[in-house]
């Protein structure tokens, strides 16, 4: 490894898109200024804000909540615990251990005293678990961040994350997810403003803050996740950026700022409150309180033949 481009101290990372070797004091600085970098270009919140970062006990999520709270930004968690046996167990010991560290709150809400876990949703439904599940978590998300008061949601989204997902919403032309895909979703119309400070690091470049600042994360993926194409999405960026470094930084950035203003056409996607619970829905009934109408039907179904 080459020495450190600040100091003389041996590096322990390589940047090969940024063609620089940081040792860990500097690395650490490198990434926490990345972050803050991120956050001012798209203006994502100021330290008057009060932040809740959505963890689920995973690198990024915890890794970006640590460098938040380092940069002096007045940072609290939420985590939305989906019931899916140990790992969702694990995850939330983890989150809480993390908030006790830092001196923060930790906001918990459980889907299964809410609604109903994901293994039972999925019965419930034809739906991929993590789609049911992200629909869910986008909801509680929101919902909990407005009746607690803060005013801007934080996700780990990484860099690969928004690779992925650009590459899979090109490969169809999806316009609609296109115009939509942002480091910032705007608050307004009972949505409560969303950013993903983490937009501009590698999930590498993730894995190795979390590891060197010495967070405890939950490394196992949610065993739902196995099979998901954006999977195969990220193998194959990473294998692309391998011989071209630089090139995921490209494909995002270049999207951000030439192709998006061009398909930026303001759409009315008429929002209006949901009928039973008030949440913002295309619809009469949002999807999360028809999947819970759905699941009460089951049950009464279920207690008529027995
Ligand atoms: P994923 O959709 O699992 O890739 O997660 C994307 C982001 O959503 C994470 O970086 C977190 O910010 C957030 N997130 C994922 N799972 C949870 C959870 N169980 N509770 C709260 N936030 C979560
Ligand atoms: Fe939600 Fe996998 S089903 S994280
Ligand atoms: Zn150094
Ligand atoms: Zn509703």
């Amino acid at each position: 490894m080459r020495k450190c481009a600040k100091c003389s101290e041996k590096g322990v990372i390589y940047l090969p898109q940024h063609r620089l070797a940081l040792c860990k004091t500097h690395y650490l600085e490198w990434f926490e200024n990345r972050v803050e970098k991120t956050v001012k270009t798209f203006s994502m919140f100021s330290k008057k804000d009060d932040i809740l970062v959505a963890v689920s006990g995973g690198k990024d999520s915890l890794g970006v909540w640590h460098a938040l709270w380092a940069l002096g930004y007045k940072v609290d968690g939420l985590y939305i615990n989906l019931g899916i046996g140990e790992y969702s167990e694990l995850s939330e010991k983890k989150a809480k251990a993390f908030a006790d560290k830092i001196g923060r709150k930790l906001h918990v809400v459980s889907l299964k005293e809410n609604i109903a876990d994901i293994p039972t949703l999925k019965e419930l439904q034809d739906r991929p678990a993590c789609s049911i599940c992200g629909t869910l978590k986008r909801y509680y998300m929101n919902l909990t961040a407005k009746k607690l008061g803060y005013s801007v949601i934080v996700t780990g989204h990484n860099l690969d994350d928004e690779c992925a997902v650009l590459m899979g919403n090109v490969l169809s032309w999806n316009i609609e997810y296109l115009v939509r895909q942002y480091p910032v979703l705007e608050e307004g119309n009972g949505f409560v403003r969303k950013v993903k400070p983490l937009c501009l690091v590698s999930e590498k470049e993730s894995a190795m803050y979390a590891f060197l600042s010495g967070i405890d994360f939950v490394e196992d993926e949610c065993p739902y996740s196995v099979g998901a194409s954006s999977i195969n999405y990220k193998l194959l960026m990473s294998k692309i950026e391998e011989e071209s470094p630089g090139t995921k930084l490209r494909f995002y950035l270049e999207f951000i700022r030439k192709v998006r203003p061009m398909l930026a056409i303001k759409k009315d996607l008429h929002l209006r409150p949901c009928q039973v619970c008030g949440e913002p829905t295309t619809s009469d009934v949002c999807s999360v309180c028809r999947l819970r109408m759905r699941l009460e039907n089951s049950k009464a179904e279920m207690r008529r033949d027995f």
